[in-house]
């Protein structure tokens, strides 16, 4: 079988896994597009998630072996994330409520260290979440420098390298659009920002749910994901470089604990969720062994280090970016059989530099009507801003800073893409 074959049949099966993508809605096959917001879970999660309510739901902190189990467990799944992500270790992991929730925990230590006149960046492509909270730091004079992109919506290094003369102290950024798919360089990014002296803040949350991330390559300092967006619960866990924890002097409650970032983890977390995490990266070994069968060999996905879980779930993203390429280039030359299409972000020819998430506008009609339209056909997608406000209201200022959003993942398939414009082309006569 050659290789773009071996990746439909691989991803084609993936939707075997997953109980709720057979759903219908008033009579309607439901087409699934809003993966974006949040991905559906596999059986992996739901299995994992009853298992654990059936055998080791209690609270940690005491001796009888239930708990301990779960504590194992919980360790056992920041270790799994690391490997995801690429991380020294399960130490460098923290599970929490979600990603926002870490922006706002990572504002709040590292603004400890600020003081006014200090300045950070955030940028016009990103997600609230990374933004909001460190504009609440501009209420105590630090400086908020805002990294602007250019009318495709790709960030503007020249601007960039001027904002880095500033000497800012942080560089909070995204490492993929939620409303473009622009993919942004994050190793280039980084590395500009540590010779300035910036420590960078990165929202992976996005690019987790399509690419093989690797935070240590990358080179980020903090980064946060939702566990929600990669085939989980709703959850997210962060990453912090451990060379960094002596930063974070906040809010430590287990002085213990000071030693790892679990110290994020205050309070009781969500061990049903924690489990069901597990199913998630159950579910991508599984992927990567279905690849595996069909001639596709993990080892020959280019990963930093030979650990075999890392190999394993990193593996199974490397070859959904590889399939999900296809799925964009395909996406995109059927929206140019629509007329009066406006397009946000990368068009066919940078495949690489996008995800398949593909935001836009059709001249004539008003972008919620669309909407509700897919939806009354049995389309789930989502129209507004996502919460990229800016980005929109930068892209998108003729139709009201909002858009259509169309966004795939790895078990959405070409037939799907059809039948999505097949009632496309029946709402808007063409
Ligand atoms: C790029 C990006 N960042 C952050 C978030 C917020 O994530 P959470 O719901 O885990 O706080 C989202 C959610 O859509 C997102 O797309």
């Amino acid at each position: 079988m050659d290789k773009n074959s071996a990746l439909q049949q691989t991803f084609e099966h993936s939707r075997t896994y997953f109980p709720s993508l057979g759903d219908s809605y008033k009579g309607h096959k439901i087409l699934f597009m809003d993966n974006s917001a949040g991905a559906q879970v596999s059986s992996f999660v739901i299995d994992r998630v009853k298992d654990y309510y059936i055998h080791r739901n209690a609270q940690k902190g005491t001796i009888f072996k239930r708990t301990a189990e779960m504590q194992e467990r919980i360790i056992e799944a920041r270790q799994m994330a690391a490997d995801f992500i690429g991380a020294a270790d399960h130490s460098e992991i923290a599970f929490g409520l979600n990603a926002t929730s870490f922006f706002h925990h990572f504002a709040h230590h590292l603004g400890r260290d600020l003081k006014a006149g200090d300045h950070i960046i955030i940028t016009e492509a990103d997600h609230h979440a990374n933004v909001d909270p460190w504009l609440e730091l501009a209420e105590r004079g630090i400086v908020v420098d805002v990294w602007t992109v250019d009318t495709n919506g790709d960030l503007d290094y020249e601007q960039y390298e001027q904002l880095l003369q500033n000497k800012p102290k942080i560089v909070a950024a995204g490492w993929a659009s939620n409303a473009t798919g622009t993919i942004h360089d994050m190793e280039r990014l980084t590395r500009m920002a540590h010779n300035a002296g910036a420590l960078v803040v990165a929202d992976g949350v996005q690019a987790a749910s399509h690419l093989a991330i690797d935070v240590k390559k990358a080179g980020v300092d903090f980064a946060a994901f939702s566990t929600y967006k990669i085939f989980g619960p709703h959850m997210g866990f962060c990453y912090v470089n451990r060379e960094n924890l002596a930063r974070l002097d906040g809010w430590r409650i287990q002085k213990e604990l000071t030693e790892s970032a679990y110290f994020f983890e205050v309070g009781s977390q969500n061990h049903e969720g924690i489990e069901g995490f597990i199913g998630s990266m159950e579910y991508l070994a599984q992927l990567s062994a279905d690849a595996a069968g069909n001639g596709l060999d993990i080892d020959m996905t280019p990963l930093r280090d030979g650990r075999q879980a890392r190999k394993e779930f990193a593996g199974a993203m490397y070859w959904a970016h590889l399939y999900e390429k296809q799925l964009s280039a395909y996406f995109l030359a059927r929206l140019q059989e629509i007329d009066g299409v406006v397009l946000y972000g990368k068009t066919a020819d940078y495949v690489d530099e996008r995800l398949p998430v593909f935001s836009f506008n059709i001249k004539g009609f008003e972008t919620d009507k669309l909407g509700h339209a897919l939806d009354a056909a049995g389309v789930e997608a989502r129209t507004g801003n996502y919460l990229a406000i800016n980005l929109m209201k930068r892209l998108a200022d003729e139709f009201g800073g909002s858009a259509l959003r169309i966004s795939l993942v790895h078990y959405n398939t070409v037939e799907e893409i059809d039948r999505f414009f097949a009632i496309l082309k029946r709402i808007v006569g063409k």
